[in-house]
C-alpha cells in the first residue's frame, strides 16, 4: 500500500478537518501528549484553522484513507496562547509561521512522511508569506514520569535534523484533559525555531 501526501489550503481543507480531529485524538492520546480528547473539544481548534486565511493542511493517505495530518498557519492567526510568549519578547508575529501538529498513525512511521510534512509546510510558508521563521512548540515532560514508555524516543534529534533550534525559555501554556487527570491541566510547551530565509536566529 503506497503513502501519498497532499497539501490543502482555504476551503479545500474543510473535507479533511474531521480526519485531522480523529488523528489528533488517536495519536495525542499517547506519550508525551496524553491528551484525553473528544470531537467536541476539537471544535475550537478546527475553527481557528478553518478561519485562518493563511493556513495549510498536509494529509497523508494510505490509498484513500487519511493516516496522518500536519498543519501550519501564520503565527498572527494562531491562538493568543501561542502568540503570547512572542508578544512578551516584543517579537513581531508577522515574522513567524507557526507549525501546528504532525500526527501519523504508528504503522506508517519511519517512511518519510514526517519529513515531507516539514517540507510541505516550509514550502507553503515561503510561497504564501514573508515570514522569516518557522516555529513550533512541543510539550515538556519531566525526565521521570509514570506514563513514559520505556522505549520512548524523543523527537529532538529529528527536529534538529530538520534545521530547528530549541528555545527552552520561549514557553507557552495550554490546558487539556489528560488520560491521567479528571480535569484539564496546564501544560508547558517550549518552542523550536528555524530560519526560512537568509536571516539570523531571533
Ligand atoms: C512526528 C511524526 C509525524 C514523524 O513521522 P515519521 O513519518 O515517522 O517521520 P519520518 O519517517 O519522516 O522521519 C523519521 C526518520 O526516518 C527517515 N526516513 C525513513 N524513510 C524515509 C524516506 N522514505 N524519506 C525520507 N526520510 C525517511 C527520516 O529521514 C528520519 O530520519 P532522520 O531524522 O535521521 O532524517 C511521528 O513520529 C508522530 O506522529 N509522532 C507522534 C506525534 C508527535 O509527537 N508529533 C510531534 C509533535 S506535534
Amino acid at each position: 500500500m503506497g503513502l501519498d501526501v497532499e497539501f490543502f489550503t482555504g476551503r479545500a481543507m474543510e473535507p479533511h478537518l474531521s480526519a485531522l480531529a480523529a488523528l489528533r485524538i488517536a495519536v495525542f492520546r499517547e506519550w508525551p501528549y496524553l491528551y484525553d480528547g473528544s470531537a467536541a473539544n476539537e471544535q475550537d481548534y478546527l475553527a481557528t484553522l478553518a478561519a485562518s486565511p493563511g493556513a495549510g493542511l498536509a494529509v497523508a493517505f494510505a490509498d484513500e484513507t487519511p493516516v496522518g495530518c500536519s498543519t501550519c498557519l501564520p503565527l498572527a492567526e494562531a491562538d493568543a496562547a501561542v502568540t503570547a510568549p512572542f508578544a512578551t519578547r516584543g517579537w513581531d508575529p508577522g515574522r513567524f509561521f507557526y507549525f501546528g501538529e504532525s500526527v501519523l498513525l504508528p504503522r506508517w512511521r519511519g517512511q518519510g512522511v514526517g519529513v515531507t510534512f516539514f517540507l510541505e509546510r516550509e514550502a507553503h510558508a515561503r510561497r504564501s508569506s514573508h515570514a522569516d521563521y518557522a516555529c513550533f512548540c512541543a510539550v515538556r515532560r519531566p525526565a521521570v514520569h509514570l506514563l513514559r514508555p520505556a522505549d520512548a524516543v524523543p523527537l529532538d534529534a529529528f527536529w534538529r535534523r530538520r534545521g530547528f533550534v530549541p528555545y527552552p525559555d520561549l514557553v507557552c501554556t495550554m490546558r487539556w484533559k489528560q488520560v491521567d487527570s479528571a480535569e484539564r491541566v496546564e501544560n508547558a510547551l517550549s518552542f523550536w525555531i528555524k530560519p526560512l530565509r537568509d536571516v539570523s536566529l531571533p
